[in-house]
């Protein structure tokens, strides 16, 4: 049965959820799943924007079918080819034979090589600035590479406002039936799961973002609502949102905070982040978040790595290197490109201990990440009241970088 809703003049939301997922990308937890977004726009010619995920195929048609009752469908616009949301285009070519395919250049190439056929069906490749009128509705393109792959557009339609964004200013997380930014407790029941989206998705791709954002500025008088590829649309208070992309794509922290990450065996070296965070939250320090690298997902941590001014690491070594949770995440840091950080660093080593000499070099492969201290504070398998005071005057060192 369908299940579809209008969101402006003439354009309605086709989406589906998926809640069975267990991984994005097959990664990422995603305990509180996801939407595919998609919409239609009807006009005196009929455009479909993007797909969804081949396995809810089924109840994608259906609200296509419902919306165009009969009608002929023109153009379906993919603005981005990656299969959770292009993996039902062969489909839509079978179904709407004479629909024209809209993308970028780059993106027919990558429909050929994901083996849809668009070269047998009607294809109009696009480029920055060219449009496509529907009747009322004019449609304009802004390349967006790299956002989150090379060959993503983004759509506006002149007539409405709505910025069909692509994955940007999408999120994870399930709408249970609402749709709008103002019908859900964005910051109660979605900050915490854009945040991991972006900074896990498309973190990596901060330039290319700034640079989206700042080609789109000028277009903001225009730009009534963000029509994402996963999560609310946004119609109200847009530029809330745009400035936690801005922080989340130019590497700068939400808080001035602290987080929290070790690495431990046999529980010594959790017993000092545990002591550690004690006495940061007796000098005042309590805008903080601790994890076990052991226990939750890495891109959890990455989320917190950027919503957070500051970072303590503490670690075991393990086979004479960095234990291999923490290892995982430290790469994942550099390769998601997060910098402009204060980091403290624990060794925990029984002999030949490695761990802070491997995370000082991790850490220096990153930019602009300051080590506290100048270099990491060991202790020797469990802590003594000699490495005590070492440890207390890190705690010092962290709490003063943050004005405590
Ligand atoms: Fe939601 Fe990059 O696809």
């Amino acid at each position: 049965m369908y299940n579809v809703r209008q969101i402006a003049e003439d354009t309605y939301y086709i989406g589906v959820t998926d809640n069975r997922i267990h991984l994005f990308e097959n990664i990422h937890p995603l305990p509180e799943g996801v939407t595919y977004n998609s919409y239609v726009i009807l006009d005196e010619k009929t455009a479909v924007m993007d797909s969804v995920d081949w396995n809810f195929a089924r109840q994608y048609f259906e609200n296509i079918d419902h919306v165009l009752n009969g009608r002929e469908l023109d153009y379906v616009v993919i603005n981005h080819l990656e299969p959770d949301h292009a993996s039902s285009l062969g489909e839509i070519m079978l179904r709407y034979p004479n629909a024209t395919v809209v993308m970028s250049e780059k993106g027919a190439n990558f429909a050929r090589n994901f083996g849809f056929d668009v070269d047998s069906h009607n294809l109009l490749t696009v480029k920055e600035g060219d449009t496509l009128s529907l009747g009322k509705h004019t449609l304009t393109f802004l390349e967006a590479p790299m956002v989150h792959w090379p060959e993503v557009i983004v759509t506006l339609d002149l007539h409405t406002g709505v910025l069909y964004s692509a994955d940007a200013f999408g999120t994870f997380g399930k709408l249970d039936g609402r749709l709008f930014d103002d019908e859900v407790d964005f910051e109660g029941e979605f900050l915490d799961h854009a945040r991991r989206y972006f900074t896990n998705i498309v973190g990596k791709y901060g330039k290319p973002t700034m640079n989206l954002l700042a080609k789109a500025g000028p277009l903001l008088d225009k730009i009534k609502m963000f029509a994402p590829l996963h999560g609310p649309v946004w119609r109200t208070n847009l530029q809330y949102y745009i400035d936690k992309h801005v922080k989340w794509a130019s590497y700068e922290p939400e808080e001035e905070g602290v987080l929290i990450v070790y690495g431990s065996m046999y529980g010594n070296t959790e017993e000092v982040a545990y002591l550690m965070a004690n006495e940061l939250a007796k000098r005042g320090v309590t805008k903080m978040k601790m994890y076990d690298a052991s226990k939750t997902h890495h891109s959890y941590i990455i989320a917190d790595a950027f919503k957070y001014s500051h970072m303590l690491v503490a670690s075991v070594t393990y086979n004479l290197t960095l234990y291999p949770p923490v290892k995982t995440l430290l790469e994942d840091m550099h390769m998601l490109n997060l910098q402009n950080r204060k980091v403290a660093l624990v060794e925990n080593g029984s002999w030949s201990p490695q761990s802070g000499k491997v995370m000082t070099e991790m850490f220096g492969k990153m930019k602009n990440m300051e080590i506290l201290n100048g270099e990491y504070t060991h202790f020797t398998s469990s802590l003594n009241e000699e490495k005590l005071v070492e440890i207390m005057n890190l705690v010092d060192v962290i709490a003063k970088s943050l004005g405590k």
